[in-house]
């Protein structure tokens, strides 16, 4: 059983602040999301889609200081728990959106990112029956939405 636990959020709290990034919680409280899933490789695959957010309002350049947010957030519908991570950044583009979950696929600077995380991260969540959708429009942020069975 997978528990998201805050300590995943409270692990970029001090990272989101130095940059002025409001982070918002929408975990549901008193009560846990418990999925079918490893806490650790869960931990890891919400992590990655945290960091990708941050980069992505890096990249939003500074017209948008003051109001960027990264929003995570967890719903359930019938026998599946909804976690998302939305944000305000830079957005994909359509033929971004394609490659997004494709292994060695980055935008990011050689050294920044490998273009591992979302393909590693697809794979892992598929082998817990579950999947990963995304939302986004250039220049307007990104949602990524984890669909997984609860526990
Ligand atoms: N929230 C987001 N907003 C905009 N673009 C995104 C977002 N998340 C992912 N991307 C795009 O998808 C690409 C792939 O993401 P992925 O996490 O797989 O690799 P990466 O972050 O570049 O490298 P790493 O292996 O370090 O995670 C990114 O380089 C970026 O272009
Ligand atoms: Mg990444």
């Amino acid at each position: 059983v997978g528990v998201v636990a805050h300590e995943v959020i409270e692990l970029m709290a001090h990272e989101l602040r130095k940059r002025g990034v409001e982070l918002r919680n929408g975990l549901p409280e008193g009560r846990e999301v418990r999925v079918r899933a490893e806490s650790g490789p869960l931990h890891q695959v919400l992590l990655n889609l945290l960091v990708n957010s941050m980069h992505a309002i890096d990249s939003a350049g500074p017209t948008r200081i003051g109001w960027h947010f990264i929003r995570i957030a967890a719903e359930e519908r019938d026998g599946d728990w909804i976690i998302s991570v939305a944000d305000s950044g830079c957005g994909i583009s359509e033929a971004n959106r394609k490659n997004l979950f494709k292994p060695f696929f980055t935008t990011k600077d050689i050294g920044k990112g490998t273009g591992l995380g979302l393909a590693t991260s697809y794979r892992i969540v598929e082998g817990w029956g579950g999947t990963i959708e995304v939302s986004s429009r250039e220049g307007e942020g990104a949602e990524f939405r984890l669909l997984l069975p609860k526990a």
